[in-house]
């Protein structure tokens, strides 16, 4: 590959994944299983990104092993609704469309786990999107770096990665020991115990040890890792009796850093603004479920939204929701469940955003952080509340 015998596009991505192998002085080369694609929407790549994307594609690229997409700036069907610029959306198009030609499934999701991209324990894979990368990790024990981009589809378009990092047994043990002595009730609660560790630990690995009744679903584990990949940099946590790797005489270093969890308002003061009017609550951060739309669709129970009211979420997961009846209960309400996007790289200004209420830590600390937008952070409940009566309640 690298001296050109599988064409120009091949030997690029492979120079690629070459000079990261050195860079980190890797042992070789291990063959994944499959690949999660970020670098999508048009907000955060821009025409340089798609001209790049474009060439390589037409240079040839195509990947070897299943290979999904992370959300695109906008729904790739429902775009003119949500008030997308026609310049905005035609680029965009233009991004998926050079993707669909290297073979990538435009699943559009930072879920890929959810809608038919899920690694077995143990599986290399190469992973972009940090939220993604920590699940997969944590959660189903795969192991994967936290590709950028143009080094995902450097392994997608070669079937192989740089084995280095969490590739490696050794580099998977915990340094921090995070004893969690209060009550997490929501997915909010979960996301504002992962930005206070995030920030604490930074690029580190966390042992969990949660001092609270009932054991976090899919939907929790999701908000935590996606909070602690936007605070610091993880992309990997252990949560003893819960994920498949904790084993304190397995992963926790002897000598691990005590952090103590007590309370989470810390969090809480952090993401959450104090902005009363709402223009748009936002579901759907990591994407949401199929549970987490039926717990809006049940919280609205028939009543009509004041403020905009998006669940963003995987077109397939979407199209179960359709057919559950899920999506013409939240739409009667005047909500809209938004397939294929992410609103960080949504052209939210010019959409005519500027308060939004979420019950995601992640979402509250990029679109305060990243769009400078007046943010409410808290409980689904409340952010359900929001959307009828127009203002943040209480
Ligand atoms: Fe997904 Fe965008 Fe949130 S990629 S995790 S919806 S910031």
């Amino acid at each position: 590959m690298l001296a050109g015998d599988y064409g120009p596009a091949t030997k690029r991505a492979m120079e690629i994944l070459v000079a990261l192998g050195k860079i980190y002085a890797a042992e070789g080369l291990v063959p994944v299983a499959s690949v999660q694609v970020a670098g999508v929407s048009y907000g955060n790549l821009g025409q340089a990104g798609l001209e790049f994307i474009q060439e390589w594609a037409e240079q040839g690229a195509r990947v070897r092993v299943p290979t999904t997409l992370n959300p695109a700036g906008m729904d790739l069907e429902a775009w003119e609704q949500l008030g997308v610029p026609e310049e905005y959306a035609q680029c965009q198009l233009k991004i998926i469309d050079a993707y669909r030609v290297m073979g990538i499934v435009p699943s559009c999701s930072c879920t890929p786990y959810l809608v038919g991209n899920r690694p077995d324990l143990g599986q290399h894979i190469a992973w972009s999107e940090s939220s993604a990368v920590s699940y997969a990790n944590s959660v189903l024990g795969a192991r994967t770096n936290r590709e950028g981009g143009p080094s995902a589809l450097a392994a997608a378009i070669t079937g192989r990665t740089a084995k280095y990092g969490l590739h490696l047994e050794k580099n998977r043990q915990a340094r921090h020991l995070v004893q969690v002595n209060c009550a997490l009730e929501s997915v909010a609660d979960f996301g504002a115990l992962g930005y206070i560790v995030g920030r604490e630990v930074e690029d580190a690995i966390p042992y969990f040890r949660i001092d609270s009744p009932g054991k976090p679903g899919p939907e929790e584990l999701k908000a935590l890792g996606a909070a602690m990949a936007a605070s610091g940099a993880v992309a990997l946590y252990h949560i003893e009796g819960i994920t498949p790797e904790a084993n304190a005489h397995t992963v926790l270093a002897d000598d691990a850093v005590p952090v103590i969890v007590e309370g989470l308002d810390e969090g809480y003061e952090a993401l959450d603004g104090t902005a009363q009017e709402i223009d748009l609550v936002w579901i759907g951060c990591p994407h949401a479920s199929l549970r987490e739309l039926a717990q809006v669709a049940a919280l609205l129970g028939g009543r009509p939204t004041r403020a905009k009211l998006w669940i963003t979420t995987a077109r397939a997961v979407l199209g179960e929701a359709r057919i559950r009846g899920l999506v013409e209960t939240i739409e009667r309400s005047g909500g809209q469940v938004v397939a294929d996007a992410c609103l960080i790289g949504a052209p939210v200004q010019e959409m005519g955003l500027s308060t939004v209420a979420t019950n995601s830590a992640k979402a509250a600390f990029y679109l305060h952080g990243h769009h400078h937008l007046e943010v409410r952070f808290g409980p689904l409940h409340r952010c359900v509340e929001a959307a009828v009566k127009g203002r943040w309640p209480g």
